[in-house]
Formats: C-alpha cells, sequence, structure tokens
C-alpha cells in the first residue's frame, strides 16, 4: 500500500488522467521494467498544468533523467518557449534528447549535460517556473540561487518532498531511503516553509510535490 496516496486513490487518478501521449507513454512503459526514479504521469500533468497557468515561456529543470518530466513541461510551451534542463548523467542525457526529439520538441529543449552545482551558476534567469528533481542533498544548497533565478511570481516545484513520509518527525514505517537524504530534504522544506521570498503549499501527490511562489515584490 502506498504510504502517502491510497493505490486505489493512485489508480483512480491515472485511470483519469489518459494523456495518450504515445512518446510519454512509451518511456513509461519501457521504465516499469527499468525502474529509473521517474515522476508518473499524474505529477506530469500537475507539471503541465501549473506551466500552462503561469503562462511559462522559459523553464529550468534539475534533473533531466531520460526527459520525461521535461516532455510534460515542454508540452506546455509556446513554439518560441524554451525549457533548459540539467543532467550529470551523460548517457541518460543522450537518451533525453532522442526522447525530445521523438516528441517533436527538440527545438524547445535544451539538454545540458554537468553537475548542476557548477552550472547553476552559469545559467541566466528569470524563469517563470523551475522544477527541481535533482540530488536530494542538492535541493537545500540550491535553493536561494533558484530563487534568484525566477521572475516574480514565478513557481518553483520540488518533487519527492515527502520522501515516503520519512521526512515525518517520528516516522515509524519500513525506512527505504538513504538518512542523509531524508534529513536534507525534512531540511529543505522546513527552509521553503521560512522562506522570506517564497509562498509554499506542499501537495501529497505521490512522493510529495512542493509548489513555491516567489513573491512580487522579492526581486531578482
Ligand atoms: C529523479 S531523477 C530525475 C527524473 C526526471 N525529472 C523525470 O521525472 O523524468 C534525478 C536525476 O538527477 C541527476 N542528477 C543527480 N545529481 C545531479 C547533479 N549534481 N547535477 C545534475 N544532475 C544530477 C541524476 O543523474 C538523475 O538522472
Amino acid at each position: 500500500m502506498g504510504l502517502i496516496v491510497l493505490d486505489a486513490i493512485e489508480q483512480y487518478l491515472a485511470h483519469l488522467n489518459r494523456a495518450g501521449d504515445p512518446v510519454l507513454d512509451d518511456i513509461a512503459k519501457a521504465n516499469e521494467t527499468r525502474g529509473l526514479p521517474l515522476v508518473d504521469a499524474e505529477v506530469g500533468a500537475l507539471l503541465r498544468v501549473l506551466a500552462t497557468a503561469v503562462g511559462a515561456r522559459r523553464i529550468l529543470e534539475i534533473g533531466t533523467a531520460i526527459g520525461y518530466s521535461g516532455i510534460w513541461l515542454a508540452r506546455a510551451l509556446p513554439a518560441d518557449g524554451m525549457l533548459m534542463t540539467l543532467e550529470m548523467d551523460e548517457s541518460r542525457a543522450a537518451e533525453a534528447r532522442a526522447n525530445f526529439a521523438r516528441a517533436g520538441l527538440s527545438d524547445r529543449a535544451t539538454v545540458i549535460v554537468g553537475d548542476a552545482r557548477l552550472k547553476i551558476a552559469k545559467v541566466s534567469g528569470p524563469f517563470d517556473l523551475i522544477f527541481q528533481d535533482g540530488d536530494k542533498r542538492l535541493y537545500s544548497p540550491l535553493l536561494d540561487r533558484l530563487v534568484a533565478l525566477l521572475r516574480p511570481s514565478g513557481l518553483l516545484v520540488t518533487d519527492n518532498v515527502l520522501w515516503n513520509g520519512e521526512v515525518v518527525p517520528g516516522f515509524d514505517g519500513p525506512a527505504t531511503q538513504n538518512p542523509e537524504d531524508t534529513r536534507a530534504i525534512a531540511e529543505y522544506n522546513e527552509r521553503l516553509a521560512a522562506h522570506p521570498h517564497l509562498l509554499t503549499a506542499i501537495v501529497p501527490l505521490r512522493d510529495g510535490v512542493s509548489i513555491s511562489v516567489k513573491t512580487a515584490g522579492a526581486g531578482g
């Protein structure tokens, strides 16, 4: 049984969310045996809704993997929009580029290979939406840089913030996650909640997704 969302509810959401995108369906199907930590279609749909709602023209993603979440995001962009997505693993980045091409999105998706810790200093904003789904221990160290790269009223969306429920003090279920990652995410959630330039809500969808809006007077 899912610890955050009941299996029956997840199945119900999946039944309603039949986007029918052959490339996304194909990546998700192939990943059933491969097991890469990709978002699912429900989180993908949320990303697309959020990007559409803010009229995103420029999106930044940390943690491309093979482009699954990136395709959901890029589908919300206008023809002259841009998704910049950072991935450390060269072979995953190459696969992501091939998947963006299959999805007809090569013109608006740029995959940058390298360590987000270094690459992020060279990225120029502003972005309308940033999706943080890279190394959990970098969530907190990169936070202020990502906020600076967001336009006022832009969104910072972060995946896995409930981390199988293990961030909850006193969690007594079977722990499956690395405790250092758990501590890093718990610290990140506290920082999001207290951040002077962000308003944050956490949606307990799948593994937990935080949605933070940069407050209008924050500058950057
Ligand atoms: C959870 S996966 C991303 C999944 C993807 N967003 C999706 O849902 O389709 C995290 C990815 O971040 C990459 N990553 C980890 N540390 C990184 C770093 N320091 N810089 C760039 N990418 C990193 C990993 O190689 C991995 O592919």
